[in-house]
């Protein structure tokens, strides 16, 4: 089964090696114009300019898409998320608007515990429905990769359901699905007055029975002022690594906590948030290979500072961007906005943006194989814009879509 992209403007982050990039790499999107895609089943055959027409010509095509002057992009891939939710918190939006802050809304019970007395009303079954609108909404604005986290469930009968539903919905959808463990989220009510307890039950309980499911592939914990401090969130890791569970973590979102250097010094594969990251925090992660996951629907939708991507960029790091999907810090996951934001508000080039939301992301995720850059052999989950004139268009005009068609294991998707 052979199906042909024609009429192809330009297809953008043309690859070779998949490699992550880095620094000043960013600012690079390899692209060929006026170009085709032959795609067989679901992987990318090959692809080529006008000039190469000849090579379709001995092809037998079962189907043709005509792009119309569109351009052609690898999916999103959106390495951090928490779209396993029940309900919504916009009650504490409207309480940030009266001028109440985030932390506070979480010191009075609002917040991720919010959120967690709503996983415990619901059924395994019900959230499954609610989490999985989502993820079909999110792929139809172009997600083809996907994180997903557990986290409001803080107490093991509840983390359990919040990660069989992130497996259920990995066997349901057609894009490839990660699972973290997250069930350091926040300190439960009734430990506040014994936040260690917590951190054992974690790693007594809850990790041993992850792992003997095989519910997660990474451990996350929210390593923040008012949450988990570095020497806890440095036992919980190493109680996640000898179950086999890489870490990604949260880390200075809120201050500088010192979850930035735990995060490097565990190897996580990535730190997320950072929007506290100075000078020490920059130098720490030059010496290593975690990614900097930049999260900016969060600072934009909190009111938060953002992270010093420039600075970070200068210094040779490399960045990814996610949509953070949750509740109650970014509750949206459309992609083509987290561009735009990181466009105006991170001060990253459409370019830099472009690379952050695709190979970069996938990397952050440990899917770069397979996803995250147009290469012959790779998966055919891609996005067709509309004839846009430019690249910087998708970061330039929000609130509305540029894409046309969402291809996903090289089938029309939407
Ligand atoms: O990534 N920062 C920690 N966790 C989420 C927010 C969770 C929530 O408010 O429900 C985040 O922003
Ligand atoms: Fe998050």
């Amino acid at each position: 089964m052979k199906t042909l992209i024609k009429n192809i403007k330009e297809i953008v982050t043309v690859s070779k090696n998949s490699k992550i990039k880095k620094g000043k790499e960013m600012s690079k999107l390899n692209s060929l114009k006026d170009a085709w895609i032959l795609i067989e089943k679901d992987k990318i055959y090959d692809f080529g300019s006008k000039k190469d027409l000849f090579k379709i010509k001995q092809q037998k095509i079962n189907r043709t898409i005509d792009a119309e002057n569109g351009m052609v992009l690898p999916c999103w891939c959106d390495s951090h998320t928490h779209i396993v939710f029940a309900g919504s918190r916009e009650k504490e939006f409207v309480d940030r608007i009266h001028g109440l802050s985030y932390e506070q809304i979480a010191k009075n019970g609002g917040g991720i515990l919010n959120s967690a007395k709503k996983i415990k009303k619901i059924t395994e079954e019900e959230l499954f429905k609610q989490s999985l609108k989502r993820v079909h909404e999110v792929i139809k604005t172009g997600t083809g990769c996907l994180e997903i986290k557990s986290g409001y469930g803080l107490d093991t009968k509840e983390e359990l359901k919040m990660l069989r539903v992130i497996q259920k919905i990995k066997k349901h959808v057609k894009i490839p699905i990660k699972s973290t463990f997250l069930g350091a989220h926040a300190i439960p009510k009734k430990f506040h007055s014994d936040p260690e307890k917590y951190v054992d039950k974690i790693i007594t309980d809850m990790i041993p029975k992850v792992a003997e499911e095989n519910l997660a592939d990474y451990i996350d914990v929210f390593c923040d002022r008012g949450f988990f401090n570095p020497k806890q969130t440095e036992k919980i890791l190493s109680a996640g690594l000898n179950f086999g569970l890489k870490p990604k973590i949260h880390a200075n979102e809120l201050d500088f906590s010192g979850g930035i250097q735990i995060g490097v010094k565990m190897g996580a594969i990535s730190v997320d948030h950072l929007e506290f990251t100075g000078k020490k925090e920059i130098e720490c992660l030059k010496k290593s290979s975690t990614i900097s996951t930049l999260l900016p629907s969060t600072a934009f939708f909190l009111g938060l500072k953002y992270p010093p991507a420039r600075r970070m960029i200068d210094n040779n790091l490399p960045i990814a961007l996610a949509s953070d999907y949750n509740p109650g810090s970014s509750p949206s996951g459309n992609m083509e906005f987290i561009i735009s934001l990181g466009c105006l508000k991170l001060k990253m080039t459409p370019e830099e943006c472009i690379n952050a939301a695709t190979i970069n992301g996938a990397h952050a995720i440990e899917l770069e194989n397979k996803y995250g850059s147009i290469e012959k052999g790779k998966i055919a989950n891609l996005i067709i814009t509309e004839n846009i004139p430019s690249i910087s268009y998708i970061g330039y005009t929000f609130g509305k879509s540029v894409i046309k068609k969402v291809l996903i294991n090289g089938k029309i998707y939407k």
